[in-house]
């Protein structure tokens, strides 16, 4: 198995100076033999942020693009406009976005078009409500999201995120996480053929320092989309830690 990768989104967390105390502790605790890791701050810190990973294999990462390289779009930052401070993965149509910004899954397909074409791996968020996950309608669901979020030809990385664990402190149990697993690899391949079986899968939602070992050795998880526990630098060590 390639090595796992664990994300951190920051959302919209941390001053200046918080900012320069975590990364500090994450360049320097960074385990010699550490996966991938990747951090995604606001965008008023990531050009704080690049120079401190200049000397680190710590990945710098946004938090969402727009779909258009320029233009009247207020408030809007571009792909290339990422591409050009050092970023090399962005976010997309995270649950938050998808429900404050009323994305839809054709706006998150057409936002990875953008960030392939300006060289970010894009990281897809996926992931059912509670009522959703109740009423058993959970995998027809992912299943349309995958259908209508993911181009043609994806080459990036799927976050399955359950809505319901996100923030709460409750993660998904081991067992929905692989069964979950298991159908979207399917549902990869079938929507994908070869390619689907190559494309990383990672879980968010409430993931922290003691949850990681269990989730992260669920087979097809490919790592980690962490919140919460990614804004203390020992917790989001532990994590990385327990990756592979
Ligand atoms: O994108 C990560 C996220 O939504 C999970 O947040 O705080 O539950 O780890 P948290």
């Amino acid at each position: 198995m390639s090595r796992q990768i664990i994300v951190g989104n920051w959302k919209m967390n941390g001053t200046r100076q918080d900012t320069q105390v975590l990364v500090e502790a994450l360049v320097n605790g960074l385990p010699a033999s550490a996966p991938d890791v990747v951090i995604c701050p606001p965008f008023t810190q990531l050009a704080l942020v690049q120079p401190a990973l200049a000397s680190s294999p710590i990945c710098l990462g946004a938090q969402d693009c727009h779909k258009d390289v320029s233009g009247a779009h207020t408030g809007d930052i571009s792909a290339p406009m990422l591409s050009e401070l050092g970023v090399s993965y962005v976010i997309l149509g995270h649950s938050e976005r998808r429900q404050e910004h009323g994305e839809l899954d054709e706006t998150v397909r057409e936002k990875a078009v953008a960030a392939t074409k300006a060289g970010l791996t894009p990281i897809i968020c996926i992931g059912e409500t509670e009522d959703q996950r109740e009423s058993g309608e959970h995998e027809d669901v992912l299943g349309w999201q995958i259908k209508g979020s993911l181009p043609d030809g994806f080459a990036g990385i799927v976050a399955y995120e359950p809505i319901w664990a996100i923030g709460t402190g409750l993660a998904a149990t081991t067992d929905q996480i692989a069964q979950t697993m298991a159908f979207l690899r399917a549902e990869l391949v079938r929507q994908f053929g070869e390619a689907g079986k190559a494309i990383k899968i990672l879980y968010g939602g409430s993931v922290n320092a003691g949850n990681a070992v269990s989730v992260l050795s669920i087979p097809e998880v490919a790592g980690a989309l962490v919140g919460g526990a990614s804004l203390k630098a020992d917790a989001f060590l532990s994590i990385v830690s327990a990756a592979s």
